[in-house]
């Protein structure tokens, strides 16, 4: 897969300071696929989320305007759930576990390796889009400590070897494919 924003693109202005065109027909398809009453509010954003891996200012604005909910319900509940983001994703989410047995079992190099080998800090995405790294208390396999996640995918009793090699083969698969030019 490789990696790259699933953004929009913001060509034509209607007036209102960030909407678009392909933004509204967004918000419009989004609201009338969810629904526009008030406690529609939390799958409104998930459904925003869903699509973009975080939630772009000119998209909640204009799901606001068209489902007649105010914007600062939708950041309310936005600001209020951990599960949203406020900023553009990478394809891999890498959460590196900072719990008591990671801790114990080596985390903070586990995440220092993770660090250096993509050049980004916690909460931060890489330039290409392709991985952003997270923090989390605990991911329940403490046996198997330490641990990280990416994706759905966990890696268990991580050294520095293991994690270069991880970071490596989704380096590979999210590379593009040079075209083959045949012989030997
Ligand atoms: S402490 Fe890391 S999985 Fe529980």
């Amino acid at each position: 897969m490789l990696c790259r924003s699933t953004d929009k693109q913001h060509a034509v202005s209607l007036g209102e300071p960030s909407e678009t065109i392909p933004v509204l027909i967004e918000a419009r398809e989004i609201v009338s696929l969810v629904g526009s009453a008030p406690e529609y509010a939390i799958p409104l954003l998930q459904e925003i989320q869903r699509r973009h891996r975080y939630l772009p200012q000119d998209l909640v604005e204009a799901v606001s305007r068209e489902s007649q909910i105010p914007l600062s319900t939708l950041y309310g509940v936005a600001t209020f759930y951990a599960q949203f983001r406020f900023k553009p994703q990478g394809t891999y989410l890498i959460r590196v576990c900072q719990g008591t047995a990671c801790h114990v079992g080596g985390a903070a190099l586990a995440a220092a390796v993770i660090r250096q080998e993509l050049g980004i800090q916690e909460g931060e995405t890489t330039g290409d889009r392709c991985f952003s790294l997270e923090s989390v208390a605990c991911l329940g396999c403490c046996s198997l400590a330490p641990v990280l996640m990416i994706g759905e995918t966990i890696y268990a009793k991580l050294s520095v070897a293991k994690i270069k090699a991880v970071l490596k083969e989704y380096q590979e698969s999210a590379a593009p494919k040079e075209a083959s030019h045949g012989g030997s």
